[in-house]
């Protein structure tokens, strides 16, 4: 079960309070290391959503697990009246909050400290909400994903980036050996925090991906679900309707 994998093995504290703190502790290094360890690939997945998200009502968006906003810059290019992130690490808002002032976008973008599992938002809220690599950092996972089906509006669309587990030969083998052996020494490193990046390959692991995901999808209220496996199955693009 992926709520039972967290952080810090040592510490008692929920995943949620250890997942908050690990990206408070990696906020500063967060975007080099995304960026650096994926060879800047998931750019291109954030994209691909975008892509995947054209032409379906846009007005107001959501973008839940914002952290430092990579996603949510993004979704401006579906000309949105706002886009409003959400995030339980303030360290991870904070870098996001300084880039949006940097853009100059305050008037469009506004970011705020919230838990996906309880937001403030009210019901039929939102025409589109999102979260990239972030389920698989819920407590939760389907109270996560039914609170944003939740506040979107019926026929609203979420559409979730995440981390999915390539099978075909060689690149099960290659990123295997990568994830478990290469990542957690550089981000150890650079980020001075242990456990982040050894959390990383254990919580992709346990975490279900394609039709079981799509199940999870389908339970909490969401039809319509779209699988769009990408860079041969290191990571997924699911799209629902509400
Ligand atoms: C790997 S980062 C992804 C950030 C961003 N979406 C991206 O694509 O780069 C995961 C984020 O999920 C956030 N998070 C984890 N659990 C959350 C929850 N229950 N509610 C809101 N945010 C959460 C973390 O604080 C962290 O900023």
């Amino acid at each position: 079960m992926s709520e039972n994998v967290r952080p810090y093995k040592e510490s008692s504290e929920s995943k949620k309070v250890q997942v908050a703190k690990m990206f408070d502790n990696i906020a500063h290094k967060y975007d080099f290391l995304n960026h650096f360890f994926s060879l800047g690939i998931d750019i291109l997945w954030r994209k691909k959503s975008i892509r995947l998200l054209k032409g379906r009502p846009s007005e107001m968006i959501l973008d839940v697990a914002t952290g430092t906003g990579d996603m949510a810059f993004e979704l401006l290019k579906l000309n949105p009246k706002k886009v409003v992130g959400v995030d339980i690490s303030q360290g991870m808002l904070d870098v996001g909050i300084k880039k949006i002032k940097e853009k100059g976008k305050e008037s469009i973008m506004e970011f705020q400290l919230g838990d996906s599992e309880e937001m403030s938002f009210a019901d039929n809220a939102f025409d589109i909400a999102t979260v990239s690599f972030g389920a698989r950092n819920f407590e939760h996972l389907e109270k996560g994903l039914g609170d944003m089906h939740r506040v979107l509006k019926k026929g609203g669309s979420i559409c979730v980036l995440e981390f999915s587990q390539p099978q075909a030969f060689p690149i099960k083998q290659v990123y295997t050996f990568y994830s478990r052996y290469i990542m957690p020494g550089i981000g150890k490193l650079v980020s001075k925090d242990k456990a982040a990046y050894t959390y990383l390959p254990e919580s992709v692991q346990v975490f279900p991906y394609g039709e079981k995901f799509a199940e999870v999808l389908r339970k909490v209220g969401f039809s319509d679900v779209e699988i769009h496996p990408v860079t041969g199955g290191i990571a997924c693009i699911y799209i629902a309707k509400a």
